[in-house]
Protein backbone atom coordinates (compact mmCIF):
# COMPACT_ATOMS: atom_id res chain seq x y z
CA UNK A 1 0.00 0.00 0.00
CA UNK A 2 1.02 3.57 -0.90
CA UNK A 3 0.55 5.48 2.54
CA UNK A 4 1.35 8.56 0.67
CA UNK A 5 -1.37 8.21 -2.37
CA UNK A 6 -4.33 6.56 -0.20
CA UNK A 7 -3.83 7.99 2.86
CA UNK A 8 -6.09 11.15 3.49
CA UNK A 9 -8.92 11.86 5.61
CA UNK A 10 -12.82 12.38 4.15
CA UNK A 11 -12.58 15.71 2.41
CA UNK A 12 -14.86 18.45 2.48
CA UNK A 13 -18.02 18.90 5.48
CA UNK A 14 -20.70 16.49 4.52
CA UNK A 15 -21.59 13.68 7.21
CA UNK A 16 -18.64 11.36 6.87
CA UNK A 17 -16.22 14.12 6.56
CA UNK A 18 -13.34 15.04 8.81
CA UNK A 19 -14.66 18.81 9.56
CA UNK A 20 -17.63 16.88 11.04
CA UNK A 21 -16.40 14.10 12.76
CA UNK A 22 -12.91 15.06 14.57
CA UNK A 23 -14.18 16.24 18.17
CA UNK A 24 -11.70 13.77 19.70
CA UNK A 25 -9.10 15.08 17.80
CA UNK A 26 -9.89 18.49 18.94
CA UNK A 27 -10.07 17.54 22.32
CA UNK A 28 -6.66 16.28 21.95
CA UNK A 29 -5.29 19.35 20.60
CA UNK A 30 -7.34 21.69 23.54
CA UNK A 31 -5.79 19.37 25.78
CA UNK A 32 -1.95 19.64 24.44
CA UNK A 33 -2.61 23.36 24.72
CA UNK A 34 -1.13 24.44 27.69
CA UNK A 35 1.71 22.29 27.20
CA UNK A 36 1.83 24.09 23.48
CA UNK A 37 1.85 27.58 25.59
CA UNK A 38 4.40 26.21 28.08
CA UNK A 39 7.07 25.82 24.92
CA UNK A 40 6.00 28.81 23.05
CA UNK A 41 6.42 30.84 26.52
CA UNK A 42 10.19 29.21 27.03
CA UNK A 43 10.96 29.76 23.28
CA UNK A 44 10.38 33.56 24.04
CA UNK A 45 11.96 33.81 27.38
CA UNK A 46 13.06 37.37 27.56
CA UNK A 47 14.42 37.71 23.14
CA UNK A 48 12.77 39.88 21.03
CA UNK A 49 12.20 38.25 18.29
CA UNK A 50 11.16 39.83 14.61
CA UNK A 51 9.83 37.02 12.99
CA UNK A 52 8.91 33.29 13.90
CA UNK A 53 8.73 30.31 11.26
CA UNK A 54 5.66 28.10 12.80
CA UNK A 55 4.85 24.83 11.59
CA UNK A 56 1.87 22.67 12.17
CA UNK A 57 2.49 18.85 10.45
CA UNK A 58 0.05 16.78 9.56
CA UNK A 59 -2.95 19.65 10.10
CA UNK A 60 -5.22 17.82 7.96
CA UNK A 61 -8.69 19.87 6.94
CA UNK A 62 -11.47 21.45 9.04
CA UNK A 63 -11.87 23.43 11.53
CA UNK A 64 -8.79 21.52 14.02
CA UNK A 65 -6.40 22.88 11.28
CA UNK A 66 -7.24 26.27 11.82
CA UNK A 67 -7.52 25.56 15.89
CA UNK A 68 -4.13 24.60 16.47
CA UNK A 69 -2.80 27.60 14.63
CA UNK A 70 -5.04 29.72 16.32
CA UNK A 71 -3.71 28.67 19.79
CA UNK A 72 -0.08 29.01 18.61
CA UNK A 73 -0.51 32.82 17.75
CA UNK A 74 -2.79 33.44 20.97
CA UNK A 75 0.02 32.01 22.79
CA UNK A 76 2.36 34.12 21.35
CA UNK A 77 0.35 37.26 21.32
CA UNK A 78 -0.50 36.92 25.06
CA UNK A 79 3.46 36.23 25.46
CA UNK A 80 4.31 39.54 23.75
CA UNK A 81 1.66 41.68 25.93
CA UNK A 82 2.57 39.97 29.00
CA UNK A 83 6.40 41.28 28.16
CA UNK A 84 5.37 44.59 26.55
CA UNK A 85 7.27 43.66 23.29
CA UNK A 86 6.30 43.80 19.76
CA UNK A 87 4.50 40.85 18.49
CA UNK A 88 6.95 38.91 15.71
CA UNK A 89 5.96 38.45 11.78
CA UNK A 90 4.74 35.21 11.94
CA UNK A 91 5.02 32.59 8.99
CA UNK A 92 2.44 29.51 9.34
CA UNK A 93 3.10 26.37 7.97
CA UNK A 94 0.20 23.92 7.11
CA UNK A 95 1.56 20.49 6.23
CA UNK A 96 0.24 17.31 5.49
CA UNK A 97 -0.01 14.90 2.38
CA UNK A 98 -0.62 16.19 -1.04
CA UNK A 99 -3.85 14.14 -1.00
CA UNK A 100 -5.30 16.31 2.13
CA UNK A 101 -8.29 18.58 1.23
CA UNK A 102 -5.82 22.10 1.00
CA UNK A 103 -8.89 23.71 -0.44
CA UNK A 104 -11.09 23.42 2.70
CA UNK A 105 -8.08 25.65 4.47
CA UNK A 106 -7.41 28.05 1.26
CA UNK A 107 -11.60 28.16 1.60
CA UNK A 108 -11.33 29.06 5.65
CA UNK A 109 -8.28 31.73 5.39
CA UNK A 110 -9.57 34.85 4.91
CA UNK A 111 -12.28 34.40 7.76
CA UNK A 112 -9.63 33.27 10.06
CA UNK A 113 -7.24 36.32 9.15
CA UNK A 114 -10.65 38.51 9.59
CA UNK A 115 -11.23 37.16 13.25
CA UNK A 116 -7.36 37.83 13.63
CA UNK A 117 -7.47 41.36 13.25
CA UNK A 118 -11.11 41.55 15.07
CA UNK A 119 -9.47 39.72 18.25
CA UNK A 120 -5.89 40.69 17.91
CA UNK A 121 -5.33 43.34 16.62
CA UNK A 122 -3.68 45.01 13.73
CA UNK A 123 -0.72 43.27 14.80
CA UNK A 124 -1.06 40.44 12.86
CA UNK A 125 -1.76 41.89 9.85
CA UNK A 126 1.61 40.08 9.36
CA UNK A 127 1.01 36.79 9.49
CA UNK A 128 1.26 34.63 6.62
CA UNK A 129 0.33 31.61 6.22
CA UNK A 130 0.81 28.83 3.36
CA UNK A 131 0.39 25.24 2.75
CA UNK A 132 3.12 22.48 2.89
CA UNK A 133 2.59 19.08 0.55
CA UNK A 134 4.78 16.50 1.74
CA UNK A 135 5.67 13.70 4.00
CA UNK A 136 7.12 14.92 7.56
CA UNK A 137 9.19 11.51 7.25
CA UNK A 138 11.52 13.70 5.30
CA UNK A 139 12.76 17.13 4.78
CA UNK A 140 9.84 19.84 4.10
CA UNK A 141 11.62 23.23 4.91
CA UNK A 142 14.70 25.04 4.19
CA UNK A 143 17.86 25.20 6.98
CA UNK A 144 16.80 26.97 10.18
CA UNK A 145 14.09 28.40 9.18
CA UNK A 146 11.70 27.41 11.68
CA UNK A 147 11.13 28.53 15.26
CA UNK A 148 8.54 26.08 16.38
CA UNK A 149 7.06 23.04 15.27
CA UNK A 150 3.55 21.55 16.46
CA UNK A 151 2.02 18.07 15.60
CA UNK A 152 -1.28 17.00 17.05
CA UNK A 153 -3.09 13.58 16.32
CA UNK A 154 -0.81 12.52 13.33
CA UNK A 155 2.72 10.83 14.49
CA UNK A 156 0.80 7.36 15.41
CA UNK A 157 0.76 6.94 11.42
CA UNK A 158 3.77 5.42 10.02
CA UNK A 159 5.27 5.79 6.54
CA UNK A 160 4.44 2.69 5.01
CA UNK A 161 3.33 -0.53 5.88
CA UNK A 162 6.13 -2.31 8.15
CA UNK A 163 8.74 -3.19 6.04
CA UNK A 164 8.66 -6.58 7.02
CA UNK A 165 5.06 -7.48 6.33
CA UNK A 166 4.84 -6.41 2.93
CA UNK A 167 7.51 -7.13 -0.60
CA UNK A 168 7.76 -4.54 -2.57
CA UNK A 169 5.11 -5.30 -5.21
CA UNK A 170 2.67 -4.40 -2.23
CA UNK A 171 2.08 -8.10 -1.78
CA UNK A 172 1.31 -9.53 2.23
CA UNK A 173 4.74 -11.39 3.15
CA UNK A 174 3.77 -12.31 6.98
CA UNK A 175 0.23 -13.67 8.05
CA UNK A 176 -1.81 -11.77 10.50
CA UNK A 177 -4.80 -14.32 9.83
CA UNK A 178 -7.84 -12.11 10.05
CA UNK A 179 -6.43 -9.07 11.96
CA UNK A 180 -5.44 -5.57 10.42
CA UNK A 181 -3.30 -4.54 12.89
CA UNK A 182 -1.24 -6.29 15.90
CA UNK A 183 -3.45 -8.74 18.04
CA UNK A 184 -3.02 -10.79 20.77
CA UNK A 185 -3.33 -13.73 18.03
CA UNK A 186 -0.41 -11.90 15.93
CA UNK A 187 3.07 -13.29 15.60
CA UNK A 188 5.96 -12.41 17.07
CA UNK A 189 6.70 -10.91 13.65
CA UNK A 190 4.26 -8.64 13.38
CA UNK A 191 4.82 -7.12 16.84
CA UNK A 192 8.55 -6.48 15.63
CA UNK A 193 8.02 -5.41 12.52
CA UNK A 194 5.69 -2.41 13.88
CA UNK A 195 8.06 -1.55 16.39
CA UNK A 196 10.99 -1.29 14.16
CA UNK A 197 8.84 0.79 11.58
CA UNK A 198 7.74 3.42 14.28
CA UNK A 199 11.16 3.71 15.53
CA UNK A 200 13.16 4.17 11.91
CA UNK A 201 10.28 6.79 10.84
CA UNK A 202 10.09 8.48 14.22
CA UNK A 203 13.77 8.65 13.80
CA UNK A 204 13.44 10.36 10.38
CA UNK A 205 11.25 12.49 11.68
CA UNK A 206 13.65 13.76 14.35
CA UNK A 207 16.55 14.20 12.27
CA UNK A 208 14.28 16.03 9.46
CA UNK A 209 13.19 18.10 12.20
CA UNK A 210 16.64 18.79 13.43
CA UNK A 211 17.96 20.48 10.37
CA UNK A 212 14.48 22.42 9.85
CA UNK A 213 15.04 23.82 13.52
CA UNK A 214 17.12 26.81 15.07
CA UNK A 215 19.06 25.89 17.95
CA UNK A 216 16.48 26.20 21.09
CA UNK A 217 14.13 25.94 18.41
CA UNK A 218 10.79 23.72 20.01
CA UNK A 219 8.24 21.28 19.04
CA UNK A 220 5.21 19.82 20.66
CA UNK A 221 4.32 16.64 19.43
CA UNK A 222 0.96 14.56 20.48
CA UNK A 223 0.09 11.58 19.35
CA UNK A 224 -1.94 8.15 20.22
CA UNK A 225 -0.02 6.13 22.81
CA UNK A 226 -0.42 3.58 24.71
CA UNK A 227 0.32 3.21 28.73
CA UNK A 228 1.65 -0.93 28.60
CA UNK A 229 5.08 -1.46 27.30
CA UNK A 230 2.56 -4.93 25.22
CA UNK A 231 0.98 -3.60 22.53
CA UNK A 232 -1.40 -6.47 22.51
CA UNK A 233 -3.39 -5.32 25.24
CA UNK A 234 -6.71 -3.21 24.56
CA UNK A 235 -5.49 0.03 24.58
CA UNK A 236 -3.32 -0.11 21.96
CA UNK A 237 -5.76 -0.53 18.85
CA UNK A 238 -9.03 -2.11 20.05
CA UNK A 239 -10.45 -0.65 17.50
CA UNK A 240 -8.83 -2.46 14.59
CA UNK A 241 -9.78 -5.44 16.38
CA UNK A 242 -13.21 -4.80 15.91
CA UNK A 243 -12.89 -3.23 12.83
CA UNK A 244 -11.24 -6.68 11.43
CA UNK A 245 -14.24 -8.07 12.85
CA UNK A 246 -16.75 -6.40 11.33
CA UNK A 247 -14.90 -7.39 8.05
CA UNK A 248 -14.59 -10.85 9.19
CA UNK A 249 -18.21 -11.32 9.53
CA UNK A 250 -19.00 -9.80 5.61
CA UNK A 251 -15.93 -12.35 4.60
CA UNK A 252 -18.11 -14.86 5.92
CA UNK A 253 -21.17 -14.04 4.25
CA UNK A 254 -19.43 -13.99 1.11
CA UNK A 255 -19.66 -9.64 0.47
CA UNK A 256 -15.50 -9.47 0.72
CA UNK A 257 -12.81 -12.01 -0.29
CA UNK A 258 -11.07 -13.50 3.53
CA UNK A 259 -8.06 -13.25 1.62
CA UNK A 260 -7.66 -9.44 1.73
CA UNK A 261 -8.37 -8.97 5.20
CA UNK A 262 -5.03 -11.05 5.60
CA UNK A 263 -3.51 -9.08 3.27
CA UNK A 264 -4.26 -5.11 4.72
CA UNK A 265 -2.16 -4.36 7.65
CA UNK A 266 -2.94 -0.93 8.91
CA UNK A 267 -0.34 1.64 8.55
CA UNK A 268 -0.18 2.75 12.33
CA UNK A 269 1.60 2.12 15.62
CA UNK A 270 0.38 3.47 18.59
CA UNK A 271 4.24 3.52 20.51
CA UNK A 272 4.54 2.95 24.04
CA UNK A 273 6.67 6.15 26.09
CA UNK A 274 9.65 3.74 26.48
CA UNK A 275 9.80 3.44 22.70
CA UNK A 276 9.77 7.68 22.16
CA UNK A 277 12.37 8.44 24.10
CA UNK A 278 14.68 5.59 22.89
CA UNK A 279 14.00 7.44 19.56
CA UNK A 280 14.45 11.16 20.69
CA UNK A 281 17.52 9.32 23.26
CA UNK A 282 19.40 7.43 19.63
CA UNK A 283 18.49 10.37 17.50
CA UNK A 284 20.33 12.79 19.56
CA UNK A 285 19.20 16.51 18.69
CA UNK A 286 16.29 17.33 21.17
CA UNK A 287 15.92 17.48 24.76
CA UNK A 288 13.13 15.86 26.25
CA UNK A 289 11.29 19.35 28.57
CA UNK A 290 7.72 17.76 29.00
CA UNK A 291 6.29 14.06 28.41
CA UNK A 292 3.09 13.11 29.57
CA UNK A 293 0.62 10.46 28.54
CA UNK A 294 -3.29 11.52 28.66
CA UNK A 295 -6.17 8.81 28.37
CA UNK A 296 -9.10 9.60 25.94
CA UNK A 297 -12.49 8.23 25.75
CA UNK A 298 -13.54 7.04 22.50
CA UNK A 299 -16.37 9.54 22.31
CA UNK A 300 -13.67 12.18 23.09
CA UNK A 301 -14.55 12.62 26.88
CA UNK A 302 -11.96 13.12 29.50
CA UNK A 303 -11.47 11.72 32.73
CA UNK A 304 -13.96 9.55 34.53
CA UNK A 305 -17.47 9.14 32.72
CA UNK A 306 -20.57 6.79 33.03
CA UNK A 307 -20.63 4.53 30.15
CA UNK A 308 -23.89 3.52 31.47
CA UNK A 309 -25.48 2.40 28.39
CA UNK A 310 -29.49 2.50 29.09
CA UNK A 311 -30.87 0.77 26.10
CA UNK A 312 -29.47 -1.53 23.23
CA UNK A 313 -30.75 1.62 20.58
CA UNK A 314 -28.41 3.96 22.80
CA UNK A 315 -25.28 2.05 22.26
CA UNK A 316 -25.67 1.78 19.06
CA UNK A 317 -26.75 4.93 18.19
CA UNK A 318 -23.22 5.66 20.28
CA UNK A 319 -21.44 3.15 18.48
CA UNK A 320 -22.30 4.46 15.24
CA UNK A 321 -21.28 8.70 15.87
CA UNK A 322 -17.42 6.42 17.10
CA UNK A 323 -17.46 4.44 13.93
CA UNK A 324 -17.66 7.59 12.19
CA UNK A 325 -15.08 9.59 13.67
CA UNK A 326 -12.79 6.44 12.58
CA UNK A 327 -14.65 6.48 9.33
CA UNK A 328 -13.45 9.89 8.72
CA UNK A 329 -10.04 8.88 8.97
CA UNK A 330 -9.63 5.23 7.58
CA UNK A 331 -11.68 5.06 4.86
CA UNK A 332 -9.67 6.00 2.47
CA UNK A 333 -7.06 3.37 2.92
CA UNK A 334 -9.92 0.73 3.44
CA UNK A 335 -11.46 2.05 0.04
CA UNK A 336 -8.76 1.48 -2.21
CA UNK A 337 -8.32 -2.06 -0.51
CA UNK A 338 -11.75 -3.60 -0.27
CA UNK A 339 -13.65 -0.80 -2.65
CA UNK A 340 -16.10 1.59 -2.38
CA UNK A 341 -19.31 -0.28 -2.52
CA UNK A 342 -18.56 -2.05 0.96
CA UNK A 343 -17.73 1.02 3.02
CA UNK A 344 -21.52 2.01 4.20
CA UNK A 345 -22.24 -1.62 5.00
CA UNK A 346 -19.00 -2.23 7.02
CA UNK A 347 -19.28 0.82 8.72
CA UNK A 348 -22.89 0.18 9.47
CA UNK A 349 -21.47 -3.18 10.87
CA UNK A 350 -18.98 -1.78 12.91
CA UNK A 351 -20.86 1.37 15.03
CA UNK A 352 -22.65 -1.86 16.08
CA UNK A 353 -20.29 -4.40 16.81
CA UNK A 354 -18.45 -0.74 18.87
CA UNK A 355 -21.59 -0.15 20.33
CA UNK A 356 -21.87 -3.37 22.06
CA UNK A 357 -18.92 -3.39 23.03
CA UNK A 358 -19.63 -0.30 24.64
CA UNK A 359 -21.66 -2.40 27.18
CA UNK A 360 -18.57 -4.47 28.83
CA UNK A 361 -15.71 -1.95 28.27
CA UNK A 362 -15.08 1.35 28.60
CA UNK A 363 -12.70 1.88 26.13
CA UNK A 364 -10.38 4.83 25.75
CA UNK A 365 -6.92 5.90 23.86
CA UNK A 366 -3.63 6.77 25.04
CA UNK A 367 -1.99 9.55 24.13
CA UNK A 368 1.35 10.92 24.19
CA UNK A 369 2.31 14.73 24.68
CA UNK A 370 5.94 15.47 24.34
CA UNK A 371 7.37 18.72 24.14
CA UNK A 372 10.98 18.99 22.80
CA UNK A 373 13.58 21.08 22.84
CA UNK A 374 16.46 21.55 19.65
CA UNK A 375 19.41 21.07 21.42
CA UNK A 376 21.98 24.17 20.87
C1 LIG B 1 -6.14 12.42 12.37
S1 LIG B 1 -5.48 13.64 11.31
C2 LIG B 1 -5.05 14.90 12.47
C3 LIG B 1 -5.31 16.26 11.89
C4 LIG B 1 -5.18 17.45 12.84
N1 LIG B 1 -3.80 17.64 13.24
C5 LIG B 1 -6.06 17.29 14.05
O1 LIG B 1 -5.53 17.27 15.16
O2 LIG B 1 -7.28 17.19 13.87
C6 LIG B 1 -3.88 13.01 10.86
C7 LIG B 1 -3.27 13.75 9.70
O3 LIG B 1 -1.91 13.37 9.55
C8 LIG B 1 -1.64 13.33 8.16
N2 LIG B 1 -0.44 12.53 7.92
C9 LIG B 1 -0.25 11.20 8.11
N3 LIG B 1 0.99 10.85 7.72
C10 LIG B 1 1.60 11.97 7.28
C11 LIG B 1 2.89 12.25 6.76
N4 LIG B 1 3.79 11.29 6.61
N5 LIG B 1 3.20 13.52 6.42
C12 LIG B 1 2.28 14.52 6.56
N6 LIG B 1 1.04 14.32 7.06
C13 LIG B 1 0.69 13.06 7.41
C14 LIG B 1 -2.90 12.70 7.59
O4 LIG B 1 -3.00 12.91 6.20
C15 LIG B 1 -3.97 13.40 8.39
O5 LIG B 1 -4.45 14.55 7.77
Amino acid sequence: MEVMQVLHMNRGNGETSYAKNSTVQSNIISIAKSITEEALIKLMNNTVMESMGIADLGCSSGPNCLLSAWNIIDAIHATCRDANRPIPELSVALNDLPTNDFNYIFASLSEFHDKLEREKGSGFRQCFVSAVAGSFYGRLFPRRSLHFVHSSSSLHWLSQVPIDLENENGIATVTNKGKIYISKTSPQSVLKAYAFQFHKDFSEFLRSRSEELVPGGRMVLSFIGRNSSDPTTEESGYQWELLAQALMDMAKEGIIEEEKIDTFNAPYYAPCSGEVTVAIEAEGSFGVDRLETVEIDWEGCLGEKSYDVKSKSEAISRGLRVANTIRAVVESMLESHFGENVMDELFRRYGEIVGDYFYERRPRYGNIIVSLVRKG
